[in-house]
């Protein structure tokens, strides 16, 4: 099969095309083909070595796919050949033709989910709905979201806005901010253009949002936490600025503020019926409105590092896919 390969940590230019054997499932795995691959922030630390698994090298990227299943290992009773699968096999795998991935880390891609919107929806979807879930938001409440074009973020306009909540994108250009808007965001802030704090008191009449779900980090969460209301909560989803913030433990006090962790990446690991029922809650939300993907580009397996470099260079609306065939 042909497979895109990392030979060596660093930028995504080093990624190439080579025949690799297919793999064969062990026990407990699941082989698929893939029909399309969605492309994550995470794939761009896992090249540069960023990331916190590092796998052996040479290994194929790729954290997520959809595809047909076409062979089961020893002992998984619940796949059949033919059948449609998501799944995220953890240690990378999903830009090449065929990947095999644990049973528990396989989930249904029912029909009415579309192949470029299953390939993306357990990381996307899937992390939006649990941290929206983990903050138990409530109908009426305001959310602010950054990266709101991005992979996450726009995912999280659409669940946030769904669920009931007045949703504020906040995004760095003119079409991310067009696109959380088709997404369902009630308002769009250009946080390079306007201050964020000045934004969110004109459109909060000084009061702040209730929550804010944060996939940039960095600056953005410093300024966001002054955009809160008292009472507040902060989603920590990611660091896509590339730098870590610090919590200033006194203000979180003094406003009553909550902080969040949010490692969907670990709840994916380890907890697959989590992992359903995040994924059941997002299928019924489906059913009563369709989710549409925002594809921000489709790529074939030669142009992985291509795709990857848009991310870096903060280029793509909504999420990529990567067609292996
Ligand atoms: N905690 C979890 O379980 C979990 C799950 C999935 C993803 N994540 C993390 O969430 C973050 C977003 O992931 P994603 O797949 O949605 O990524 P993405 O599609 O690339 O979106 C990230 C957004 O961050 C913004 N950004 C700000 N500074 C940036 C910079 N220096 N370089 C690149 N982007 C920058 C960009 O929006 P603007 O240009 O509009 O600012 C971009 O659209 C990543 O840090 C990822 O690792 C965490």
């Amino acid at each position: 099969m042909r497979a895109a390969v990392v030979r060596a940590f660093g930028s995504p230019e080093g990624i190439t095309v080579e025949e690799r054997p297919e793999p064969a499932p062990r026990p407990g795995e699941i082989l698929a083909r893939v029909l399309a691959a969605g492309v994550n922030f995470a794939d761009l630390l896992m090249v540069a070595g960023r990331y916190q698994v590092r796998p052996p090298l040479p290994f194929v990227p790729g954290l997520e796919f959809c595809g047909i299943v076409t062979a089961v290992g020893a002992g998984v009773d619940r796949w059949r050949p033919g059948d449609r699968v998501m799944g995220a096999p953890l240690g990378a795998g999903c830009f090449a033709e065929h990947v095999a991935v644990p049973a528990q880390q396989a989930f249904r891609a029912p029909p009415s989910l579309p192949d470029e919107l299953a390939a993306q929806f357990l990381v996307a979807h899937g992390t939006a709905a649990f941290a929206l879930e983990r903050a138990r938001l409530r109908p009426g409440e305001t959310v602010l979201v950054s990266g709101a074009g991005g992979g996450v973020g726009v995912a999280a306009v659409d669940v946030a806005s769904r669920l009931g909540a007045r949703v504020i994108a906040a995004a760095s250009r003119p079409e991310k901010l067009d696109a959380a808007r088709a997404h369902g965001a009630h308002e769009a802030i250009d946080y390079e253009a306007e201050a964020l704090h000045e934004a969110i008191a004109r459109l909060t009449h000084g009061r702040g949002v209730d929550l804010v779900l944060d996939t940039v980090g960095g600056r953005f969460f410093d300024e966001s936490l002054r955009c809160l209301a008292r009472g507040g909560r902060t989603l920590v989803v990611g660091f896509a600025s590339g730098v870590i913030p610090r919590a200033p433990a006194e203000y979180l006090l003094i406003k009553n503020l909550t902080v969040i962790g949010i490692g969907f990446g670990g709840i994916l690991a380890e907890q697959p019926e989590t992992v359903e029922a995040v994924i059941e809650g997002l299928l019924r939300l489906h059913a009563a409105r369709p989710f549409a993907a925002e594809v921000g580009g489709r790529f074939g397996l030669e142009q992985t590092g291509r795709a990857l470099q848009r991310l870096a260079d903060r280029a793509v609306v909504g999420k990529q896919l990567i067609l292996p065939r």
